[in-house]
């Protein structure tokens, strides 16, 4: 074995061989199982997209009826996890009562053979179907209010978006909040997805992997990025107020979020479809008072660190999608976590066809043959 040199943040060096998404960071390509992210938002719906990619391949019609209908069967929570949920504090973020209701499911079903097709597809369809609704439910509840069951005329996005909103909403927005989770769905191993594989690699339950990415994802360099940015864009207020905000913020070393991506050096390719998908919103239901300043900031980043490839990436113009649809913006990640779910669920997948436990190794940099100073000599 070659001994090779240490890059923090692992950058560059591969973790694992996947076939489930791909990522081109000059050329600004996303695909999924090797169709283009473009294509799957423009033709497909969210939850063939999951299925592609967790089982491989699109469904057929009959496949994709039994996975849409068994996954409307199970969105419904048990009573005890509700109970569970009441007692957390209002307070507390989303994230936190995601991950730990995450978590929870595998106290709930404990049962754990990962070596049976029906353990993976129930898990897989337990986690879909339910982490909408309790993401929903925290909403409601930690407002004072009963949650909303789940309506099972309504299909994935618009169901999520009835329970959150407590109205159905109207085709148009269902759609466009379909396309991001479309968009959202995978990406390659990032943070949350290695720290799912590395879970998974234990062989513990699937539901440990998903609350362990969960805590992951939401920090703000990763999806917790999508809720800070609209926090910036509020703290800009004005068009001319950004040129002179960025250079303050530039001067301080400061990150502006939403922007840099490990891998792409170009806009990424679905902050372009956001970005559209935006406009469409707009010009149906009013434009968000912070879209001209998003714009102008993209310009002026552009303008100053366009030279280093830092570009808008995922997460900056998805949180005025989501505010649109009345989204709180301490939701945006826990909303990310919901369409994650399904590259996670593929990795887990993927990792338990062939599976190492990881163990990576390191470079020491401490002491040795160290003396043990008794406490009185401290
Ligand atoms: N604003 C200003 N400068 C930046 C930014 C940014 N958003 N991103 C990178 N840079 C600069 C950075 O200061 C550094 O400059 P220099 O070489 O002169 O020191 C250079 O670009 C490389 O940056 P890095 O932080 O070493 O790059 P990384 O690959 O380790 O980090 C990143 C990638 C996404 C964490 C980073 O770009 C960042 O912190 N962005 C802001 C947070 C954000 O939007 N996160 C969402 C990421 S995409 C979706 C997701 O993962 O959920």
């Amino acid at each position: 074995m070659t001994v090779c040199e240490y890059r923090a943040g692992l950058e560059g060096i591969p973790a694992t061989q996947s076939s489930i998404s791909f990522v081109d960071g000059q050329r600004g390509v996303l695909e999924y199982r090797g169709i283009g992210i473009e294509e799957l938002a423009a033709k497909g719906n969210f939850l063939e997209t999951a299925y592609l990619l967790i089982w491989g391949d699109l469904p057929t019609k009959e496949e994709l009826e039994l996975f849409e209908y068994e996954i409307t069967y199970h969105r419904r929570l048990k009573y005890r996890i509700r109970d569970m949920m009441k007692c957390f504090p209002e307070s507390g973020h989303p994230m936190d009562a995601l991950q730990a209701c995450a978590a929870a499911l595998g106290l709930f079903y404990s049962r754990r053979a990962l070596d049976d097709p029906t353990y993976i597809r129930e898990a897989v369809v337990r986690l879909l179907a339910k982490i909408p609704t309790m993401v929903a439910a925290f909403q409601l509840m930690r407002k004072g209010n009963d949650p909303v069951q789940p309506r099972d005329d309504l299909g994935y996005a618009a169901n999520f978006l009835y329970m959150l909103n407590e109205r159905e909403p109207d085709p148009f927005p269902a759609h466009i909040f379909d396309v991001c989770l479309m968009l959202h769905a995978e990406h390659t191993i990032n943070a949350s997805t290695f720290s799912a594989l590395v879970t998974a690699s234990t062989l513990t339950d699937p539901y440990a992997v998903v609350a362990s990415a969960v805590g992951t994802l939401a920090g703000p360099l990763h999806g917790g990025a999508n809720e800070e940015v609209i926090v910036m864009l509020e703290e800009i207020g004005t068009v001319e107020n950004v040129r002179p905000w960025l250079e303050k913020q530039l001067a301080q070393k400061g990150k502006i979020m939403g922007f840099g991506h490990r891998v792409y050096k170009v806009k990424d390719p679905r902050a372009t479809i956001l970005q559209q998908l935006a406009e469409q919103l707009f010009e149906k239901y009013g434009r968000d008072e912070y879209y001209d300043v998003a714009v102008e900031l993209e310009r002026a980043v552009e303008d100053n660190l366009g030279h280093k490839g830092i570009y808008p990436n995922v997460d900056f113009y998805s949180g005025l999608v989501y505010r649109k649809l009345g989204i709180p913006s301490d939701l945006f990640t826990p909303v990310f976590a919901i369409s994650r779910t399904a590259g996670w669920l593929a990795h887990w997948k993927e990792q338990l066809n062939e599976n190492r436990i990881f163990r990576p190794t390191q470079i020491y940099t401490g002491l040795h043959e160290a003396t043990y100073v008794p406490i009185e000599h401290r």
